[in-house]
């Protein structure tokens, strides 16, 4: 049977985030976004001097840490009671985001989790992933992208919004490549189209259109 989960996938910077929140808001249903969860596994082995990679450490990490995802409005995520809500989107978190989400035990982790978080609720859920691999049966399919040099010019926007604006153009732009590199490259889970979902390219596209779009298909297929 299908499930009741709208999965949006898409690299970094395609405006899925956006997007997805803004579905999720206007259907009224839970919104889920699972790059917070592992920026935030990323922060908090940081924190810990826990080594990014598979081994009896991050075994032990991943059972005794309780993740809590979207206990309030202000408190989207957080680890062992601590809000991690902000933390989580300083640019080197996307770093050690990257390399987290390459663990297989740490995909498994989140998958489980992610499983468990819909199972009770419609939601959207933006990912990498959610279409292809923990939902593969979800009712609504997106595929949301742009080109390399509007996703960079929207994710230097958004970090000079923050003041973390110490980075040009060009040095994002190689980031962005190198990220979307290792996202579609790693071995477990890499960053696919599912064969089944609707792509929307939003290069010269106002997010808003393009909301408005995704919100009659979903609407359609209800
Ligand atoms: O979406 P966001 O940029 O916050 O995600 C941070 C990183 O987490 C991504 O670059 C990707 O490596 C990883 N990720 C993933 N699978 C997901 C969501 C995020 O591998 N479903």
């Amino acid at each position: 049977s299908l499930s009741k989960v709208i999965a949006i996938d898409g690299p970094s910077g395609s405006g899925k985030s956006t997007i997805a929140k803004k579905l999720a808001e206007s259907l009224n249903v839970l919104y889920i976004d699972t790059g917070a969860m592992f920026r935030a596994l990323a922060y908090s082995c940081d924190q810990r001097n826990i080594p990014l990679r598979a081994g009896s450490e991050m075994d032990d990490f991943l059972s005794e840490i309780n993740l809590e995802y979207g206990k309030s409005q202000d408190f989207l995520i957080g680890i062992d009671g601590e809000n991690l809500t902000k933390k989580i989107r300083e640019h080197n978190v996307s770093k050690l985001a990257s390399i987290i989400s390459q663990i297989p035990q740490v995909r498994e982790f989140l998958l489980n989790y992610q499983r468990e978080l819909a199972s009770r609720v419609v939601c959207v859920m933006e990912g990498r992933d959610i279409g292809t691999v923990v939902f593969p049966n979800a009712f609504c399919k997106f595929f949301v992208t742009a080109s390399v040099e509007v996703r960079s010019k929207r994710r230097l926007n958004q970090l000079n919004e923050a003041g973390d604006s110490d980075l040009s153009l060009e040095q994002i732009m190689m980031d962005v490549k190198k990220r979307d590199e290792s996202d579609m490259n790693r071995e477990v889970a890499p960053l696919k189209m599912a064969e089944d979902a609707d792509l929307v390219d939003t290069s010269d596209m106002e997010l808003l259109d393009v909301l408005n779009s995704l919100k009659s298909s979903v609407e359609d297929r209800a």
